[in-house]
């Protein structure tokens, strides 16, 4: 009976002590440990279904509201033209726009709608929120310089481009009827059923090249549109813009991509890869190419310290040449199998 008792006040304690997530203001660094209450917590919220609504860019109010939405809607589309580092602005280093990652629905004009495609419907919700990399509270235009790449001081709060891009988030949101502090249905990636053996990139390099080259090129470089200096961007992106050691570059993070976005047409409801293939796939296009090192936000020029801070979130198929894990490790590690391929801290 004592043992009961002490147990409940030990739980009363922990939870009185615990701080809720909304009570963390940006700029705060977390431990480990409230790092993975943080997350707990996150996944808890009450979840709503996918929205069952069909919109497109028409559907843009008219007026001086709707016009700074539909500026948002253009640099997330044309990044490479508008902020890219081609661009008349050069407020973002990346050669890609936002758009192939964020995909829209079945060409609507609308980044970041497409289900389980990392969508933007919810990212009201989502900010500001707890980044694994440095393990303090970020806020939303973080968030977004962030995904630009390195030249974030050229792109500031109060700029005309992160006003417009954050018009059309709030737009979504309430477009869409998201309510407020829910997770949502559809974001993020869809889980797969990874099959229990290792990513295999040797059959991956002939999916590859059955499935992608078409559009992404033998060397994965995509194609650029005539003109590229000027600052035209591609028309097929390439598959180098993320750096070895990124989110991308997690063959189980990439697989979940793929199979809900790849080839072109592809979508969650109507997959065209099988989860073997997306992950064989994944594994030959993050490991078949040299790409760029990963290099921390807080540590640009140095070693990767990605997750040196928060043990506990760290995905088991977090894999970075630069953490120097013995070869064997490294190999077991990148390529699995591995207990819970889905997992990703916050989902
Ligand atoms: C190479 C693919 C890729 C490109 C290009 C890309 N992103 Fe992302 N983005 C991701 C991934 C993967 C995530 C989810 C992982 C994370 O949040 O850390 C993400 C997350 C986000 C989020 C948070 C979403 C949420 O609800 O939590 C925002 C906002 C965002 N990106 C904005 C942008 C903007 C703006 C651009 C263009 C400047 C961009 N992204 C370009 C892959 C990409
Ligand atoms: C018919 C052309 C086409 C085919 C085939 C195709 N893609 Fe893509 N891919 C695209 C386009 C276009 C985008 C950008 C999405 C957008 O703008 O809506 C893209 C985006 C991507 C991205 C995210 C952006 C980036 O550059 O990293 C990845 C990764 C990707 N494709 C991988 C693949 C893989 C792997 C295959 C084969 C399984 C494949 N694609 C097949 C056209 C294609």
């Amino acid at each position: 009976m004592k043992k009961h008792v002490l147990f409940l006040s030990l739980c009363l304690g922990l939870s009185l002590n615990a701080k809720n997530v909304s009570d963390y203001k940006v700029g705060e660094e977390l431990n480990d440990k409230e790092g993975v209450a943080y997350f707990k917590e996150l996944s808890n919220r009450p979840e709503q279904e996918w929205p069952n609504k069909n919109l497109s860019i028409n559907d843009v109010p008219k007026g001086k509201e709707g016009d700074l939405i539909r500026y948002g809607i253009k640099l997330l589309s044309k990044t490479e033209s508008t902020l890219g580092p081609y661009s008349k602005l050069k407020k973002t280093s990346n050669e890609v726009n936002c758009i192939s990652c964020h995909m829209d629905n079945d060409g609507n004009g609308l980044p970041g709608t497409k289900k389980y495609v990392i969508p933007f419907l919810n990212v009201m919700n989502n900010y500001p929120r707890l980044d694994i990399e440095t393990m303090k509270i970020i806020s939303l235009e973080d968030r977004i310089r962030g995904m630009g790449g390195t030249d974030s001081h050229r792109f500031p709060d109060n700029s005309k481009e992160m006003k417009a891009i954050l018009a059309y988030f709030k737009w979504l949101k309430s477009a869409y009827g998201i309510k407020d502090g829910v997770k949502l249905q559809g974001e993020f990636f869809a889980k797969m059923n990874f099959p229990n053996r290792p990513a295999d990139p040797v059959r991956g390099k002939k999916l590859f090249e059955e499935n992608c080259v078409a559009c992404h090129g033998e060397r994965g470089l995509g194609v650029k549109n005539a003109n590229y200096e000027k600052g035209t961007g591609h028309l097929y992106p390439s598959l180098l813009i993320y750096p070895d050691g990124g989110h991308m570059a997690m063959i189980p993070f990439l697989a979940r991509f793929l199979k809900s976005a790849m080839p072109f047409g592809a979508s969650a409801d109507n997959p065209i890869l099988s989860d073997g293939d997306a992950l064989d796939i994944a594994a030959y296009v993050n490991t078949g190419f040299v790409r760029m090192p990963i290099t921390t936000t807080e540590n640009r020029a140095g070693l990767d310290t990605a997750y040196s801070k928060s043990p506990s979130l760290k995905p088991e198929y977090f894999a970075s040449p630069q953490q120097n894990l013995d070869p064997k490790e490294y190999i077991k590690v990148k390529y699995g199998p591995w207990k819970n391929p889905n997992y990703f801290p916050g989902e």
